[in-house]
């Protein structure tokens, strides 16, 4: 059993721009960021956490997801990340100021729900948001909400169950599109012509929430922005990679392997390497399983 070693919070080595981009989330969700990130840093090495022994993260309260991050963030950093991108909305909402101060000379970025440019491109004013309880209930979001909504009306959908149909691949059956209806439906009758995905779970649903909202809704997917960000992060940090050598992925899971593979394979397009995780008994540490 190979341990992630246990760092004291401020310990800092400086970052190798060689080394991976952490990558983490609840679950399948952060795929739909690493697809970005891999399509506009194609030189960037990664290694991505699903955390599916705790999916879902979207009902769980804010120690308890720190907890998860701070010990998510600590193995990754032992495992040389270089930049930790924190591709869970939810995550971002509990953990994403207290990743900061606890790992201060770390770039850590997260998910802000994409209200900003929703509020640029909104002619009706009226703009939905879908995203988890735990993500509504977090300061960010409201924080985001009163910097960049002003005029606006933000009609806030909590999607019970959507991260779990999509962790469960089901992103197509009936099931899914009679729930898809009943979160979607009263966006558009409050007047709503733009809808935010507010998780990362919910870009591998898009087709289907595009084809109910109808074609004159802009359904925003925030990923093409984080990987974006990452990338002009990455440059002023002279982190960007460029070793030459090809991008190698490992994704890693606190769950099922099998399962990871297949949303990999499907999502991603790639077979990369898949390992598995697992927490220590008071769920703080991980370590390979
Ligand atoms: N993918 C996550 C998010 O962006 C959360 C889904 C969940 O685990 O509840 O919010």
């Amino acid at each position: 059993m190979v341990s992630a070693a246990r760092m004291t919070p401020h310990a800092f080595t400086t970052p190798d721009a060689a080394g991976p981009v952490g990558i983490f989330d609840s679950g399948v969700g952060g795929l739909s960021v690493w697809r970005e990130i891999a399509r506009q840093c194609p030189a960037e090495h990664t290694i991505y956490v699903a955390d599916q022994a705790h999916v879902p993260y979207g009902p769980r309260d804010e120690v308890e997801l720190r907890r998860f991050c701070e010990g998510i963030t600590r193995f990754l950093l032992a495992s040389g990340c270089k930049a930790i991108v924190v591709a869970c909305n939810t995550a971002s909402a509990a953990a994403l100021k207290h990743l900061r101060e606890c790992f201060p000379h770390v770039a850590i970025l997260g998910m802000e729900p994409a209200v900003k440019p929703a509020a640029q491109i909104t002619r009706s004013r009226v703009v939905g948001v879908m995203a988890t309880p735990a993500t509504f209930a977090g300061k960010l979001f409201r924080a985001t909400a009163g910097r960049h909504a002003s005029g606006v009306t933000l009609v806030t959908q909590v999607c019970d169950g959507l991260a779990e149909q999509v962790e469960r691949g089901d992103t197509d059956s009936s099931a899914t599109e009679v729930m898809l209806r009943r979160f979607v439906e009263p966006m558009l009758a409050a007047g709503a012509d733009t809808i935010v995905l507010a998780c990362t779970h919910y870009p591998f649903a898009l087709d289907a929430i595009q084809r109910i909202a109808g074609p004159r809704v802009t359904v925003i997917d925030p990923a093409p922005a984080i990987a974006r960000h990452l990338g002009d992060v990455l440059g002023s940090r002279q982190l960007r990679n460029g070793s030459g050598s090809r991008a190698t992925h490992r994704f890693l899971t606190t769950g099922d392997p099998a399962s990871l593979r297949a949303a990999v394979h499907r999502w991603c397009g790639i077979d990369g390497e898949i390992g598995a995780l697992r927490w220590t008994e008071d769920d703080s540490e991980l370590v390979f399983a």
